[in-house]
């Protein structure tokens, strides 16, 4: 199964940065399946570890480019930024204890942060630097 869709509404308007969002969402869905279908636990370690560098490196971008510029929303949107890292990091501490509890956290938490962050804040950013 997998677990977010690319939306037309995620788009920010800005190909390069689609680009990497759609490989967020393609490396949060594989690691979706590899914890249902309980794959071995260093497999594991190394897609959670791909996932935070990956995105770790797109926020950090995104976060120059708001400086930078002295983008107005910088404190609240690196604080969503934040906040899925600390539950993609809450996600490798635990998912060793259970697995299927992992998947569980992708769920619930990350889905919803994806289709949040991708046409809010990032469609907010992107929609002001394009003009
Ligand atoms: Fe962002
Ligand atoms: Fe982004």
């Amino acid at each position: 199964m997998t677990l977010l869709q690319w939306k037309p509404e995620y788009s920010v308007g800005v190909d390069s940065i689609d680009h990497e969002h759609r490989e967020m969402i393609d490396l949060i869905n594989d690691i979706y399946k590899r914890l249902e279908s309980d794959t071995n636990e260093e497999q594991i370690e190394a897609c959670l570890g791909d996932i935070f560098s990956t995105i770790s490196m797109h926020f950090a971008l995104e976060e120059k480019v708001m400086r930078n510029s002295n983008y107005a929303e910088y404190q609240a949107h690196k604080e969503d930024h934040e906040n899925l890292l600390d539950q993609i990091r809450d996600l490798m501490d635990d998912y060793d204890v259970d697995s299927s509890a992992g998947a569980a956290r992708l769920e619930q938490g990350l889905s919803s942060w994806f289709a949040g962050h991708f046409s809010t804040f990032d469609a907010r950013l992107h929609g002001e630097l394009a003009h």
